[in-house]
């Protein structure tokens, strides 16, 4: 028998009704649609309307669908992790809200920042759990509401993300398929081109923080694209070496969903053809924690067992990575 690994289960998504097309954003602000489409390849992201709805209902709304598709219920929930930028309140944690929402009270859960790499954190924080035998049935989310936190006069920040959240369930697996290894890093110093300057402890609510829109995301782009560019493809490429994995190895590359030319720069490294990458940018733009968990979700009917597949991620933080996962069933 092989080592116990965290094999993914199941997945799940769900984003919200709401189209928000780049000829709506026309109308808002001073951009074209071409101009979105060549420079980041979105087309139309969705958006969650509706008094009192936040990240834990996306949350819930994916974890009842995973649920209910892996023959579980709420109550063989044994831990939980939210992986979110856009928790619903500052505390408790949304993954808390979310048990609630749900009716799996009296578990372990709670959330992991760290934006858009938040889901790969999250699922190797989860895979611990299940590798040392303490925990049978793990669900990760990656969620965001980006829409709470992006200013709709900024044009550079307004057309790029959008709202949703994936869900995975993880279980102990001894055929050698499962979470296999991942590359995690951060650096803190790159907190200075994206970030959100108020609400927290360094610059807490204020009119003025109101009123200069400092709640909303701060992005410089440019210098955020070089370093995306340059360190996802450098986690994949050394995920690749160290697990000894061509080009050919590879079934899939799960790349996060910021920008068409970031994820081509990766794909390019790895020596994969657009085939093997799974791109949903254009109908959702960039969910945050969201991508990831979303793609596997739309390609999961294609996925099977053995299939060596690549996620690959960069964010705020910075935060980056690349998780190496063979895939545990046939979609
Ligand atoms: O999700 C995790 C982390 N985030 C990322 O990975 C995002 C990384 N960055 C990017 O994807 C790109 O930098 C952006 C999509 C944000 C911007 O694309 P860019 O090609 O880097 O454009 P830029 O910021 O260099 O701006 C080029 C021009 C500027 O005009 P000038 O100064 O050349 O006259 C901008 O003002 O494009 C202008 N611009 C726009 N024009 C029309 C910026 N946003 C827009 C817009 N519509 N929406």
């Amino acid at each position: 028998m092989q080592k116990t690994l965290a094999a993914i289960t199941g997945v799940y998504g769900y984003v919200p009704e709401y189209r928000l097309t780049n000829a709506e954003l026309e109308r808002m602000v001073d951009t074209t649609d071409e101009w979105i489409l060549t420079r980041t390849g979105i087309s139309e992201r969705r958006i969650l309307k509706g008094e009192g709805l936040a990240t834990s209902d996306m949350v819930v709304e994916a974890v009842k669908g995973l649920l209910a598709k892996t023959g579980n219920t709420a109550g063989d929930i044994e831990m939980l992790i939210v992986a979110t930028t856009t928790p619903d309140m500052q505390f408790p944690a949304t993954a808390n809200i979310a048990c609630d929402k749900l009716g799996c009270n009296h578990i372990l859960s709670y959330d992991i920042s760290a934006a858009c790499s938040g889901f790969l954190f999250a699922l190797s924080t989860a895979a611990q759990f299940i590798e040392s035998g303490k925990y049978k049935k793990v669900v990760v989310v990656g969620a965001d509401k980006m829409s709470s936190i992006i200013n709709y006069t900024d044009r550079a920040t307004c057309v790029i993300f959008g709202d949703g959240a994936g869900a995975v369930m993880l279980e102990p697996s001894t055929d050698g398929n499962g979470i296999a290894d991942a590359v995690l890093k951060s650096d803190g110093s790159g907190r200075h081109f994206l970030h959100q300057k108020a609400g927290g402890s360094l610059k807490p609510a204020s009119h003025e923080t109101v009123d200069n829109m400092e709640h909303t995301v701060y992005q410089e782009g440019k210098t955020v694209f070089k370093f995306a560019v340059k360190n996802m493809a450098d986690a994949a490429e050394e995920i690749m070496l160290r697990n000894n994995l061509k080009s050919d190895d590879i079934s899939w590359l799960v790349p996060h969903q910021a920008n068409l030319r970031i994820i081509d720069a990766t794909a390019e490294r790895m020596g994969l053809s657009k085939e093997k990458v799974m791109i949903n940018i254009q109908k959702y733009g960039n969910t945050t924690a969201g991508t990831i968990p979303l793609c596997l979700w739309e390609w999961e009917p294609q996925l099977k067992k053995g299939d060596n597949i690549v996620l690959a991620a960069f964010g705020g933080g910075f935060t980056w990575g690349a998780t190496l996962v063979k895939w545990a069933y046939n979609g």
